[in-house]
């Protein structure tokens, strides 16, 4: 599929699959941390706008539903930090988010930045070990479109503390088209 150009666009096979992963990832996710830590993270770095064309739920949607839903008696507090790059995505995000906001008054905080990915939690992390801290243990989803260009070492910084995971989608199509290519040689 070409990258969307518009604000929301139509869901693939692909993704309706990493959907379907990640709610029930985190059905499991959220009563175990949920249930045994004050406080738990969930950052969705490349959050797109929340929806697609065909009234289907984006990942942001998914996981603060997953916590609604969720029949365990969740103690801690949720942080959900949905990072987005294009400005009328996270726009329409945080339009979309707002009566949900409302329904976990108390239990949850959200927020939406538009920025990148890279560079918001590079600042994130580094302020955090710049005050001798831990990040809360936190679910990091990284979902770009192809190739995002993040760095490795992000990922590494995240991964650092402790009850912390990233969830990540690798475009192995993608990178099979180059495979033979002289820039990215297999062995
Ligand atoms: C594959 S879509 C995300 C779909 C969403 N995770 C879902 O499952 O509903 C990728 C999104 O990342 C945004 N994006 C692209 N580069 C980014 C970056 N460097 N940091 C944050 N967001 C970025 C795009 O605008 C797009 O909305």
């Amino acid at each position: 599929m070409p990258t969307p150009r518009t604000t929301i666009w139509e869901l693939d096979e692909h993704s309706r699959g990493k959907h379907i992963v990640l709610e029930r990832y985190l059905k499991a996710w959220l009563p175990i941390l949920g249930t045994t830590q004050e406080r738990i993270v969930f950052i969705d770095g490349f959050a797109g706008p929340g929806e697609y064309t065909g009234g289907e739920k984006g990942s942001p949607i998914i996981a603060l539903e997953a916590l609604v839903e969720h029949k365990a008696p969740i103690t801690a507090k949720v942080h959900f930090l949905f990072i987005e790059a294009d400005p009328r995505r996270a726009q329409h995000l945080e339009q979309l988010v707002a009566p949900l906001a409302q329904r976990l008054l108390g239990r949850a905080t959200i927020e939406v930045k538009t920025g990148t990915f890279d560079s918001e939690l590079s600042g994130l992390l580094n302020e955090i070990e710049s005050r001798k801290m831990l990040l809360a243990p936190s679910f990091v989803m990284a979902d770009p479109f192809g190739v995002s260009h993040t760095p490795m070492s992000v990922m590494s910084q995240i991964l650092k503390n402790p009850s912390s995971e990233v969830y990540v989608s690798f475009m192995a199509e993608f990178i099979n088209r180059f495979k033979d290519t002289e820039l990215y040689p297999v062995s």
